[in-house]
């Protein structure tokens, strides 16, 4: 029946590549399009029941301190209203995604402006948000609540475990023919996913059913049990839609736990759904990053040493902290190695995973110092980093598992015609528009997570598959179904995904580029079990079965599926773990970055003309999401290049630009024509099917692109992102 994969070596031969329905690779429609873009999907609040109570986050306006006053008995007497709800267990942070735990908070605890301190319930969200509104709250606020990274009240840790060297960087920097040493910083970020978080709790004895927009189901399970205290087999949450998530949604927020608990004292299903207002404020962001890089390299343009030590922040007791070097001990040669990590104990909205936690900033502030590298050795910037690709993992000194940087660099180049460049800044002008291009490499840690897949060949011949696992906008339900289509020979639209549903076995969610190869690596050995069951009926050695278009062959025999199933059906499942390979090899996926940008000489503005982005990230499942995934990452770094900033007051560390006016991300009018070309690469070290992760590879140094074109075309170089305008006209040439 089931079927189990660990992943502890390497696998040469790729099953996929003996299959015939040559729906792998294709770029195939999403099968729920047609749903989402006519309104048809029901994300978490549209599907609501009939009846219902809503509920309305009331948010802290202090940094730190104590609510010690809350006037609900007068909003309770108002119309509509039936609870205010102050449980303790709204005020903690739910745990974030994959590394945390909730932080140790006591009764009435703030630990920044915006946290919620209470819910009103009322019969209409209308009645719900006045009650809300004027909820009258008395604060105590602590004396010292340090909001800013350079407070001098702020504890700074520097955990030992991430404090790492090699050789002798101090000697490198000294004897090296050309260095570079700067600080670079990058803002806070928010996730700003489409859909705001919501959540709509039901209560059927003791058992929940709660509705939500989440990323990881089993593990979101697992944490809203936690946070109510019941079994987690009393819990089921349903996400079959949502509308990004981009790191925000790894774990539950506080909506979920509050829907919850007042729709068991209530005995009725009630929804929170947050504010975009209250996004930005209570759910996770992006840590800052103050980076100090320093490389040095020999006459030959050899890296001999590279420093790599960040701050970034979160809120006290927190344990997850922005991985910003986690690309620094492999990307490029050099012995002479310091790794430094320091966290800043702050009172500003929690801290987490946000589109490709650590390289997206620290691949990006790399990459600008590496831009300052090549200026330094009098080398071009892509030929520095084919000089410095190292042939083992320098720090651990392991293999790579499979490495394309130096192809994705030459194809990248060839395509955008690097070589047309003028190395020299500032040289070429187009009226008032200064005109220049710039380059980055892009690479990404690959991770595989435990996931469970369970498919079904129904009598008639269609199939479907289950798992909790979530299409967050990725193109999950398209490569699902592919993958079970290709493996029982079974034409696009007769495979149905069932996603969304913690009922279904566990999958490893969506998280950090993992869901693809994770889940269609279940799939894939749920459908060998199916396969293995169809030989035994027919009798057949597993090698001589081929299955196309709903057919069975063998030798000369060709018989329809439901002729050879004969009214039953057959069910298969797949269960893949990881293993040692993890700790033989080196793995991650690699690619480039070149960009165009025009720059206005009077108003400093700068426009991206075009950008080419070349990735190599195993076998491509369905190069229509694939290339789509490409796209969504090289816009984030286009928006972390120019203008996203979250801006904290300094004064009480609220959030001022809390909203998507303010906070800007890419519109249509900022990204023009984007070129993605996707490398043929397997990887047999990452999954029986040569597959690694893709999404955030391609934001992973794309911001620096655009940064290093902005010095080629003006001479100006922004070490503090975004690229605003004001960093750049006072060094404009005249
Ligand atoms: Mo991601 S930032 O692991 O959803």
């Amino acid at each position: 029946m089931s079927r189990h994969v660990k992943m502890d070596d390497k696998v040469e031969t790729d099953r996929l590549d003996e299959m015939v329905q040559g729906l792998v690779g294709k770029p195939m429609d999403r099968p729920e399009g047609r749903l989402k873009v006519s309104g048809a999907a029901p994300y978490a609040m549209d599907a609501l029941p009939l009846k219902l109570c809503h509920g309305v986050l009331v948010r802290g306006t202090i940094p730190a301190g104590r609510v010690v006053g809350m006037a609900t008995a007068e909003i309770e007497r108002l119309p509509g209203v039936r609870a205010v709800i102050s449980d303790d267990r709204l005020l903690r942070h739910p745990a974030q995604g994959m590394a945390g735990k909730a932080p140790v908070q006591g009764p009435r605890e703030i630990e920044y402006f915006g946290q919620p301190v209470a819910l009103v319930v009322a019969e209409t969200f209308e009645q719900a948000r006045h009650g809300a509104q004027r909820l009258a709250l008395q604060f105590e606020a602590k004396h010292v609540a340090p909001v800013n990274p350079d407070d001098k009240a702020a504890k700074v840790e520097t955990p030992p475990k991430k404090q790492t060297s090699s050789g002798d960087l101090d000697k490198a920097m000294r004897q090296a023919t050309s260095t570079v040493n700067q600080d670079y910083t990058t803002p806070a970020h928010a996730s700003a996913a489409m859909e705001p978080h919501a959540a709509v709790a039901e209560w059927d004895g003791k058992r929940l059913t709660l509705r939500g927009s989440y990323q990881m189901l089993a593990y979101n399970r697992a944490e809203l049990a936690d946070a109510l205290s019941i079994d987690e087999a009393d819990v089921r949450i349903l996400a079959p839609y949502v509308g990004g998530g981009f790191g925000s949604k790894l774990g539950i927020s506080h909506e979920a736990v509050a829907a919850s608990i007042a729709a068991k004292l209530l005995g009725c299903p009630v929804a929170v759904s947050l504010s975009r207002q209250n996004v930005f404020e209570m759910v996770m962001r992006r840590s800052e990053t103050r980076q100090h890089i320093r490389l040095a390299a020999d006459e030959e343009g050899r890296i001999t040493g590279i420093g790599h030590e960040v701050l970034v922040s979160n809120l006290p007791d927190e344990q997850f902290s922005e991985p910003v070097t986690q690309a620094t001990p492999f990307v490029y040669r050099g012995g002479n190695r310091v790794i430094g990590h320091q966290i800043a104990r702050l009172h500003r909205t929690c801290a987490g995973s946000v589109r490709a936690p650590g390289e997206a900033v620290g691949m990006t502030a790399l990459e600008i110092a590496m831009d300052e590298l090549a200026e330094a050795a009098g080398l071009d910037p892509v030929e520095l980093r084919l000089r410095n690709i190292p042939e083992r993992d320098p720090t651990q000194d392991l293999p790579f598992s499979s490495h394309m940087l130096a192809e994705a660099l030459k194809v990248g180049a060839d395509t955008f015609c690097w070589r047309q460049r003028s190395a020299q800044p500032a040289t070429q002008r187009q009226g008032e528009w200064l005109v220049g291009v710039g380059m980055a490499s892009a690479a990404r840690v690959n991770m595989l997570i435990e996931s469970k897949a369970r498919v079904t060949l129904s009598f008639n011949g269609n199939a479907i598959v289950e798992t909790d696992m979530t299409d967050i906008g990725t193109g999950t339900y398209a490569v699902l179904s592919q993958v079970a289509g290709e493996m029982l020979g079974l034409p696009e639209g007769v495979v149905e995904a069932r996603l969304g549903d913690t009922d279904f076995p566990s999958a490893s969610g969506s998280g950090g580029s993992f869901g693809a190869a994770s889940n269609a690596t279940a799939v894939w050995l749920a459908c060998e079990e199916i396969r293995e069951q169809l030989c035994k009926r027919l009798e057949c050695d597993p090698k001589t079965l081929t299955l196309k278009d709903g057919h069975a062959v063998i030798g000369n025999r060709r018989m329809p599926l439901a002729d050879v199933l004969n009214g039953t059906t057959l069910v298969g499942e797949g269960h893949v773990e990881p293993g040692q390979a993890e700790e033989k090899v080196r793995q991650a996926s690699y690619g480039s970055y070149f960009a165009e940008v025009e720059v206005n000489a009077v108003t400093g503005e700068t426009r991206l003309r075009r950008m080419t982005g070349v990735f190599a990230a195993g076998r491509i499942l369905n190069a229509k999401t694939a290339r789509s995934q490409c796209l969504g990452g090289m816009i984030f770094g286009i928006g972390m290049a120019l203008t996203e900033e979250l801006i904290h007051d300094r004064r009480d560390g609220h959030i001022v630009n809390r909203d998507l006016a303010e906070y800007h991300i890419p519109v249509h009018a900022d990204v023009p024509a984007l070129d993605v070309m996707l490398l043929d690469e397997r990887d047999s070290w990452a999954n029986p099917l040569q597959i690694k992760g893709i999404g955030e590879l391609a934001i992973c140094g794309a911001a620096a692109a655009v940064v290093n074109a902005i010095y080629n075309a003006t001479g100006v170089r922004v070490r503090d992102l975004p690229a605003t305008l004001d960093k750049i006209l006072p060094g404009l040439p005249n």
